[in-house]
């Protein structure tokens, strides 16, 4: 027996956190019968639904994507505004969603898969999953702001955690700078908040890493598959990190 919304994001029907909102609004029925409590246990024998689709438990095979997100792509499965999102440039008829987010203006490495429990893990701010931004930003980076960056600023209420900040290189002529930043966090618009907060504005951002994997080969749009050894190092990797 398994609480009801783990086997809803083990489906790769949608997130845990969503599978919740889905229960709170009465969309899930297990057996035919409406069900309204977060906790619910189901066994392997019990017919979920949500809106009258049919959840299959059994189906255990998964799709990993590495993709090199375009500017001007939402990370998310559908827009009420109709624009393009990451799951439209991957040509796959599996339900597929995004892990985490980056803005619609932000470049760069996103997974997309099927696998709520990898989904969530790698989501899960406990694994302290770490990712490298390249920012272009306005006006010349000071090693002083740096150190602060590193240390942890606030913002809207909250510390960041230290990170680790190298500056790249500065453009005199455009008085502008590229800096590295790798954070462990995800909070909403972090990056840009943290440089915003110093007083730099983020011209681009773009993701170029996300725990060891690289953007290797891909261009802007394209993606491939992530292997097995990726994932199975990608599962390792967030339980090392519980443990410790
Ligand atoms: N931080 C941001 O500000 N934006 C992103 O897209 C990702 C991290």
């Amino acid at each position: 027996m398994e609480r009801i919304q783990k086997i809803i994001a083990s489906s790769g029907y949608t997130s845990r956190r969503k599978a919740e909102e889905l229960i709170k609004q009465g969309k899930v029925h297990v057996n035919g019968k409406k069900i309204d409590e977060l906790g619910y246990k189901v066994s392997n024998n019990d017919i979920i639904t949500i809106n009258g689709e049919v959840i299959n438990q059994n189906n255990k095979c998964f799709y990993y994507y590495l993709l090199n997100k375009p500017r001007g792509v939402i990370s998310s499965t559908k827009d009420e505004k109709n624009r393009k999102t990451v799951v439209d440039l991957i040509d796959t008829k599996e339900r597929i969603y995004p892990v985490g987010r980056l803005d619609y203006d932000t470049t760069g490495l996103i997974i997309l898969t099927n696998d709520g429990n990898l989904s969530n893990i790698l989501t899960h701010p406990s694994n302290k999953i770490e990712k490298t931004y390249l920012a272009k930003v306005t006006g010349l980076f000071k090693v002083s702001d740096l150190k602060v960056m590193e240390k942890g600023i606030n913002i809207d209420g909250f510390k960041s955690s230290p990170c680790k900040v190298k500056i790249k290189s500065y453009d005199k002529k455009s008085n502008s700078s590229k800096v590295e930043i790798t954070i462990h966090e995800g909070k909403n618009h972090q990056v840009k908040k943290m440089f915003n907060s110093l007083g730099y504005d983020v011209l681009k951002l773009k993701r170029e890493k996300y725990a060891f994997l690289t953007l290797e080969g891909l261009k802007s749009g394209e993606y491939r598959n992530l292997t097995l050894k990726e994932v199975k190092i990608l599962y390792s990797l967030a339980h090392k990190k519980k443990e410790s």
